[in-house]
């Protein structure tokens, strides 16, 4: 007996038809980013664990419970990527590039792997474009990164975003916040739910990202990091929101949003979508200076974000990317056939998209392919065409035909298709 395979749980092909989308996704970003000065960065699928434990934290949901991680044959442990940021990191300072000290702007896209429960918007195999930058501390690039982010989801034709910011402190005052949240907590433990009651001691602040509606009501009245910011991150989100407001970019701010990535420090934000349910946040990111240094790179501040292609996806309008072809071509009969077979050639020698049946149907049926091709030309050959040497050329939106001598069909099409 054979048996029918069926890809893994949250895992997913990408189509014909679909990948087009995709296509678009990733050329637009590559436009979008180069002309703001970022360089491509391909990392590895999978790297050694502790390159994931150390960045994004032992004590999130993504390192407790959603790596994929597994001993390879030497017995070390490896985890394919859950993310791109750690990976990043990791060759900056593998290769030394602050050396010359400058801004460095990466970019790169590709597969990511955490094993969450499968959900509409929420994948085990899901895509990230990302990019980072290495070297300035400047509000500036905050708001200049984002803007080129907004941009980019503009130009994939994306409404009714909303960025969300805040600013996560830094080494001097989350501490205070942390001190007083766990104080203003520690009588409502009974009413967080279980993962929260862990989060509780280990990492309080995820407590507001929990979407538990009775974690939700104890953290209503908590006290949110804007009251504890130290001078310099008060004026580096002060700073920030100006050059947003600079580069007209609206914003909500948001002092409870969390990230669930431990290594932010100042600014974290996300762009939700309306157009999604409850797996509404398209983009993230935000400045990590701390990373580079824990690396054991020198102090370099840095800041970033990513894109989740798969929810991207399904808010891009589909008509406008499909492949279809221009034209089909219908032969009847074996002399048609042959001369069909160099007329393509011909047709795709001028970039143009050209299909056509191999089954030698009826010309009933090859009008049927055609038609569900979409094309908006058909050219048809038979005996008594090639006799005379022409062509019918059918314009299939009006049903419109007329003879062409074969010699200058190829420049004919190509002059009716730029016409378009
Ligand atoms: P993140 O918020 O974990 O950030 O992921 C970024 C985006 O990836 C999310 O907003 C979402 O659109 C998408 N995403 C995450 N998990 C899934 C999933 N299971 N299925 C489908 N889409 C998903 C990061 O990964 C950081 N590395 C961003 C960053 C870069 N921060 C600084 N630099």
């Amino acid at each position: 007996m054979t048996t029918k395979y069926q890809a893994i749980k949250g895992v997913k092909d990408i189509l014909p038809g679909e990948i087009e989308k995709w296509q678009f996704m990733e050329k637009t970003a590559r436009e979008v980013f180069e002309l703001y000065g970022f360089s491509e960065i391909r990392i590895p699928i999978f790297e050694m664990t502790a390159v994931f434990t150390r960045s994004i934290g032992e004590t999130t949901d993504i390192v407790e419970k959603e790596m994929y991680t597994f001993p390879d044959r030497s017995g070390d442990s490896l985890t394919l990527r859950p993310e791109g940021t750690a990976s990043v990191v990791r060759a900056y300072v593998e290769h030394n590039l602050y050396n010359p000290p400058s801004v460095v702007k990466l970019y790169y896209m590709g597969p990511m792997f955490r094993c969450e429960r499968p959900q509409a918007g929420r994948y085990r195999q899901f895509y990230q474009i990302g990019v980072e930058v290495f070297g300035t501390e400047n509000p500036e690039i905050d708001a200049e990164v984002i803007g080129m982010l907004l941009k980019y989801f503009e130009k994939l034709g994306l409404k009714e975003l909303e960025l969300q910011i805040n600013s996560l402190g830094c080494d001097e005052c989350r501490p205070k916040f942390r001190e007083a949240l766990l104080e203003f907590l520690k009588n409502k433990i009974n009413l967080l739910c279980e993962d929260c009651q862990k989060r509780f001691e280990r990492n309080p602040l995820r407590i507001f990202d929990c979407k538990s509606v009775s974690c939700h009501d104890a953290t209503k009245e908590a006290p949110t990091i804007e009251g504890y910011r130290c001078d310099n991150c008060k004026s580096h989100f002060n700073s920030t929101i100006n050059f947003l407001d600079k580069l007209n970019i609206p914003y909500v701010k948001n002092p409870k949003l969390v990230r669930g990535l431990d290594y932010y420090t100042k600014t974290a934000f996300e762009i939700i979508s309306k157009g999604l349910g409850s797996q509404n946040a398209i983009a993230g990111g935000g400045r990590y200076d701390k990373l580079v240094e824990e690396f054991g790179g020198p102090p370099t501040p840095a800041f970033g974000f990513a894109i989740g292609m798969d929810r991207t996806a399904q808010l891009i309008q589909p008509l406008a990317f499909s492949l279809q072809p221009s034209v089909f071509i219908v032969a009847l009969g074996e002399r048609a056939n042959q001369k069909v077979f160099e007329l393509i050639n011909n047709l795709r020698q001028n970039e143009i998209r050209v299909e056509r049946d191999y089954e030698g149907s009826s010309l009933k049926s090859q009008l049927r392919k055609a038609n569900k091709f979409g094309v908006r030309y058909t050219i048809i050959i038979g005996d008594n065409e090639l006799d005379k040497d022409k062509v019918i050329l059918r314009d299939m939106s009006g049903s419109r035909q007329e003879e062409i001598d074969i010699e200058t069909i190829v420049e004919i099409m190509t002059k009716k298709l730029r016409e378009r």
